[in-house]
């Protein structure tokens, strides 16, 4: 066992770093978040995060929109590494990570991505699957590697699609799996099961 030193990276309401939040206090997930950093000033993400204790802070990503680069990136890589931060969890962080980040922390960035990888990688990936008339929605937790929603897959749930399904009752059904699969990817990490194999992660 390897008790994990979370920072979690996020861009929204941080359901899902609630989900982890959760599951440590619970005593189900051997870790502590060092500090959470959102791209958004007002991110609920950052209310969650001071609301138990933990360090929370904009990150001001500018001057780009899509992507975490250059002086940002830097000073991200500098903050976690000074908060004792050995893994890194992208809990809804709206921006593609480059290669120094990656190599900062290697094999130690995980993605939530709301779609059944590799179906639907990038955004709004539950109204992109109710658009392609997809029966089976779902959620995957992944290492993150250079590519867009592309790293080896640690978790994987399915949800049913349902005949009056709108994008907000998909995304509501996909998020309870979500709340789910990265809390278990993250134990899974803790208990030192995984290894990457190629694209195959293996559990031990
Ligand atoms: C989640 O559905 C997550 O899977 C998605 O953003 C939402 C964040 O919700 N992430 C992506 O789309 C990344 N490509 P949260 O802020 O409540 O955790």
């Amino acid at each position: 066992m390897s008790k994990l030193h979370l920072g979690v990276l996020g861009s929204g309401a941080g359901s899902n770093m609630q989900s982890i939040v959760d599951a440590i206090e619970a005593g189900t997930l051997d870790a502590d978040i060092k500090i959470v950093l959102a791209d958004v000033a007002d991110a609920k993400i950052l209310e969650r995060g001071k609301k138990h204790g933990i360090r929370s802070e904009y990150l001001d990503c500018a001057p780009w929109k899509t992507k975490l680069e250059g002086p940002a990136e830097d000073r991200c890589i500098e903050i976690l590494k000074a908060a004792g931060v050995d893994t890194v969890v992208l809990a809804g962080f709206m921006r593609i990570i480059k290669p120094k980040l990656l190599a900062a922390f290697p094999n130690r960035v995980l993605n939530i991505h709301p779609a059944l990888l590799p179906a639907f990688p990038g955004v709004h990936s539950w109204t992109q699957a109710l658009d392609y008339g997809c029966k089976v929605a779902g959620v995957t937790v992944h290492f993150v590697d250079s590519g867009t929603d592309s790293g080896p897959i640690i978790v994987q749930k399915a949800v049913p699609v349902l005949e009056d399904d709108t994008p907000e009752t998909l995304h509501a059904r996909i998020q309870v799996q979500e709340h789910l699969a990265f809390p278990e990817a993250l134990r899974l990490l803790a208990s030192d099961s995984l290894t990457i194999e190629g694209r195959r992660v293996r559990i031990k």
